[in-house]
């Protein structure tokens, strides 16, 4: 998967250059960690932080968005080993994530391993099942502590391995007390959100298709148990939480329904 800048990010920082140049200087790209990744912002310093990104929770943030390193394919455990030894962790340590961590993680998740040249729709094939491959699922993290990503939320943009912030700033103290107070989300450093447009599968399957979206849910958070335990992490589903509360803080669209928080980090 490419490391540079996609056409559309491309074509949005020309569109942020114009706007920015005409109130406040130049936009910039940011390539802190040698090209691995790439921070797209309109008024970013020289460490890639927006100036007065942090807005408070649930406002529209300016647009920013990170190119995440290639995933693995192969690793050290086995798939028996991971199912073995998974278990639901409730402590973290307050140790950051990096860039190529959380890459896998979301890949686990939701990633595309089979593009199809158009074939298929939203992308391709990928690592969870999906009735019909109408993927109704979106994949979101909330980042607090990961290596040289601003915190906030961001959504998973898995044919082009991108996240794109939707939520500035460190949102983990609400998103625990809105999950019933379970603090493992505060401590955290990532949490992986799930949520889902169910007409995507109720369309053609009808009645059926809501039972479809939750089993494919299922089959999303159990790739990131399995990958979570391969990295050595821990992570916990976490079904118990106020959805209008969630879906407020993370800014979700009216068509997506909050499933799903998984908290993910070096075991505490
Ligand atoms: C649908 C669902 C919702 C869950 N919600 C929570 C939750 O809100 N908080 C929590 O601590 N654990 C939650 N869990 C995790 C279960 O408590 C855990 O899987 C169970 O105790 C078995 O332990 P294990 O996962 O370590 O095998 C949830 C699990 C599932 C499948």
């Amino acid at each position: 998967m490419s490391n540079s800048i996609k056409p559309a990010a491309l074509i949005l920082l020309i569109v942020l250059a114009a706007a920015v140049a005409a109130c406040n200087g130049s936009p910039v790209v940011n390539e802190s960690d040698g090209g691995n990744s790439a921070a797209i912002s309109s008024n970013a310093n020289s460490n890639g932080v927006v100036a007065g990104a942090a807005s408070p929770v649930g406002t529209q943030p300016q647009s920013l968005m990170y190119t995440l390193p290639a995933p693995r394919t192969d690793g050290e455990t086995s798939v028996e080993e991971a199912l073995a030894s998974r278990r639901s962790h409730r402590q973290f340590e307050q140790t950051a994530l990096s860039q190529e961590q959380i890459s896998q993680i979301l890949w686990s998740a939701y990633g595309v391993t089979y593009p199809g040249e158009g074939a298929f729709q939203r992308g391709g094939l990928r690592t969870a099942p999906s009735a019909g491959a109408l993927y109704p699922l979106e994949i979101y993290i909330v980042i607090g502590n990961v290596d040289g990503i601003d915190p906030g939320v961001y959504k998973y943009i898995s044919e082009d391995n991108i996240i794109e912030l939707v939520v500035a700033g460190d949102i983990r103290e609400e998103l625990a007390d809105a999950a019933l107070g379970q603090t493992m989300v505060r401590d955290a450093p990532a949490t992986v959100f799930f949520s889902a447009v169910f007409e995507r599968t109720t369309e053609r399957y009808g009645q059926r298709g809501t039972s479809f979206v939750y089993i494919e849910v299922g089959h999303s958070a159990q790739n990131v148990y399995l990958q979570a335990e391969a990295l050595g992490f821990g992570t916990c589903a976490i079904g118990a939480f106020t959805a209008d509360r969630v879906r407020e803080l993370l800014n979700l669209p009216e068509n997506e329904e909050p499933l799903y928080l998984m908290p993910v980090g070096h075991k505490g």
